[in-house]
């Protein structure tokens, strides 16, 4: 069976050749020197933030209002800069099997899987769940959560990722590969959710409608775009073409542009495909290895019912998977892209900021053990006043890859044909950007303890980037590049990075960094001197941006999703928790600190997820009176019916879904 598609080809421009290994040289419109941030200088992440929010043509489906576009210059001065403080009254490490918050605030949960987006669509019913109600349905593992503003400050769209299926906890008897009707039903729980919501008072509600909601599932018709669309090793049986895909799988973490698209990573999507270990082509097995493809079966065992989950029927299908999605949530008839020229990585998230020339920026991890972080650099540049002139931006840039010095320096290596390591090992740009970790592996990336979240602040400008943890990692002297941006041995607790591109430019090709937290329980060795921070500390060393007092910060492990408020506040929540000895095994979390300011690195616990779970998101509100976050895996692998959390409804069937949470007075969050 073909693809049935008519579309063409997708834009498959030639990216930019440099003439220079950009290793700290200096080009046009690059800066050179890193250095600390000149306050006088225009955060172009801010510019972005603000016109993302408020400023961008709808999508031609849609008849809503256009909002206003606010100025773009922001030079914060050294008062506006320092953050007001946070004054809610920390909660404590829970183990309880609910969402447990702040006093004085409260929370709803707003949307879970299995509730009906259409008026049309069926009510959940868990014990004759189809594939055709779940592609109506809200889908399972909700992680990303993304706030699009519609016109009234009172109604929005959510875009939210629908990670993966564990079956176990959702059907009684789940037996992977024995029945087709329930692989179905999987492959639909997958993708993402687009939602509207409205909110009366202070509670938001889902509005059931065909206006805006979407379901994407594992079979949504999508196109490849980029200087790999049309690429051999990107055809199959059932697309010559090598230009169009159904689905997308393991999307995590995500991100949002200025011309307010979506972008959704696809991140472990090795596990859907089966049996490398029979691969033919030497080649290809071993690009397949790179990703972690299993040489067996596969978990869930799709392969038994689709040739495309087997790679001895289909080899090349995963290369075309482990992609950023772009899509556009205004109109629900936009065919996602898969948008190859920002590389082929298990992607946690996408973040976008505006070089100082308006070159768009993207900023992504590759959360695996010793996997490396990402920029793209777009060559064409962002235009405020004609959102469609935006939409291909990001098929036509440069790759880049970072290395972490010692000296805390560091530089972004471009993943080009003409660099000089790279030079005659890929025939095309395209094959490249398909084997992106075998290129970043050349060029002597710097490994990293599981690089997750990346998020530019919109206040200081610099991008923090998380590091969930590294239970492999045995020694820092046989790394490559920094000991020291990974200095834990091994790294249970995660810890985050701050980056500071030179001149405060992201587009720039080097950049300073700093370590801002290293995660765990402070009570046992805070670090309060960076000085102390040398490469192989011992696994339960702490570090909170040098914060001294440890009776009143907070413990936290494995940070994974990040999001920032207007005053630059870091919010954290977790994926890995329960597992953490040295912070007693809390449930997953949402942390809050300070990144400037007399309250640097005070970290305090926002809120507490129910037993099983990892929290995700989070999210603002536009107005910052409401945080989203997203509970995935409540319960995970109890096995239905003998699951460890009956969150959200009481029952033995937890539910992953989207909660909102507010002040009870109705006052922005935190302060
Ligand atoms: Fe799906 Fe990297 O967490
Ligand atoms: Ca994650
Ligand atoms: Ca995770």
């Amino acid at each position: 069976m073909t693809i049935d598609d008519t579309a063409g080809r997708g834009a498959a421009d030639t990216p930019e050749i440099l003439d220079d290994e950009a290793i700290g040289i200096d080009r046009p419109g690059l800066h050179a020197e890193a250095g600390e941030l000149p306050l006088n200088e225009p955060f172009q992440s801010v510019l972005a933030r603000n016109i993302e929010r408020r400023s961008f043509l709808l999508g031609a489906a849609a008849a809503v209002p256009v909002l206003m576009t606010t100025t773009a210059t922001f030079a914060p001065t050294e008062a506006e800069a320092a953050p007001r403080r946070l004054t809610f009254t920390p909660i404590a490490p829970s183990t309880a099997d609910e969402i447990v918050v702040p006093e004085g605030y409260e929370h709803q949960v707003l949307i879970k899987w299995g509730d009906p987006l259409f008026a049309d669509a069926p009510n959940f019913d868990k014990n004759n769940q189809t594939a055709e109600a779940q592609s109506r349905q809200f889908g399972y593992n909700c992680d990303f959560v993304g706030y699009f503003p519609l016109e009234s400050s009172n109604r929005a769209l959510l875009c939210v990722n629908h990670e993966y299926t564990t079956g176990s906890d959702m059907v009684r008897g789940y037996v992977p590969g024995a029945s087709k009707a329930f692989a179905d039903v999987e492959i639909a729980a997958h993708g993402g959710s687009v939602v509207e919501i409205e909110r009366t008072g202070s509670v938001w509600r889902v509005v059931k409608s065909d206006t805006y909601n979407r379901r994407i599932t594992g079979e949504t018709l999508m196109r490849i775009s980029g200087p790999a669309s049309g690429e051999p090793l990107m055809k199959t049986s059932a697309d010559p073409t090598g230009t169009k895909v159904l689905g997308m799988l393991n999307n995590c973490s995500g991100g949002k542009t200025p011309w307010g698209t979506w972008l959704t990573c696809e991140e472990n999507f090795n596990q859907y495909f089966a049996n490398n270990g029979s691969t033919a082509d030497a080649d290809i097995k071993a690009a397949h290895a790179r990703y972690g493809v299993t040489e067996g079966a596969t978990g869930r065992k799709w392969e038994a019912f689709y040739d495309r989950f087997d790679v001895t029927k289909e080899p090349n299908e995963p290369f075309r998977f482990g992609w950023v999605v772009e899509i556009d949530p205004y109109d629900p008839t936009f065919r996602p892209r898969k948008r190859t020229a920002l590389g082929r990585a298990k992607h946690e998230a996408a973040t976008t900021a505006l070089a100082a020339d308006g070159r768009v920026v993207v900023y992504t991890g590759d959360d695996q053990q010793f996997d490396y972080v990402y920029k793209f650099v777009s060559n064409g540049k962002y235009d405020p006043n004609n959102r469609r002139a935006n939409f291909d931006l990001l098929d036509d840039g440069v790759l880049y890859v970072a290395k972490f010095r010692d000296n805390n320096k560091g530089v972004w290596i471009p993943l080009t044909l003409d660099h000089p390591k790279l030079k005659g090992k890929f025939s095309s740009q395209g094959e490249l950007l398909i084997k992106t970790r075998l290129a970043a592996d050349m060029v002597g990336a710097t490994a990293m303890d599981r690089p997750e979240d990346c998020q530019p602040n919109p206040v200081n400008g610099r991008v923090y980037l998380t590091m969930t943890n590294n239970s492999r990692r045995t020694s820092v002297v046989a790394d490559t590049g920094s000991a020291l941006a990974n200095p834990r041995v091994p790294n249970f607790g995660g810890h985050i990075i701050e980056l500071t591109e030179s001149h405060g430019d992201h587009g720039a090709a080097d950049f300073r960094w700093e370590i801002f937290l290293l995660c765990g329980n402070p009570e046992i060795d805070l670090k309060t001197d960076e000085a102390d921070l040398t490469p192989g500390l011992a696994a339960n060393a702490t570090f909170f941006a040098g914060y001294a007092d440890a009776s009143k910060l907070g413990k936290i492990a494995s940070p994974d999703n990040i999001a920032f408020d207007n005053r630059g506040n870091l919010w954290i929540t977790t994926d890995g928790q329960p597992g953490n000895a040295d912070i007693g095994n809390p449930n997953d979390a949402m942390h809050v600190v300070p990144t400037s300011g007399a309250e640097r690195g005070y970290l305090r616990q926002f809120l507490s997820g129910p037993k099983g779970c990892e929290i995700c998101g989070p999210e603002f509100a536009d107005d910052e009176r409401t945080v989203f976050c997203a509970v995935q895996h409540p319960g995970e692998d109890g096995g239905y019916p003998n699951t460890i959390s009956t969150w959200p409804t009481g029952s033995q069937l937890p539910r992953p879904a989207v909660v909102a949470v507010r002040r009870k007075d109705g006052g922005e969050i935190g302060v």
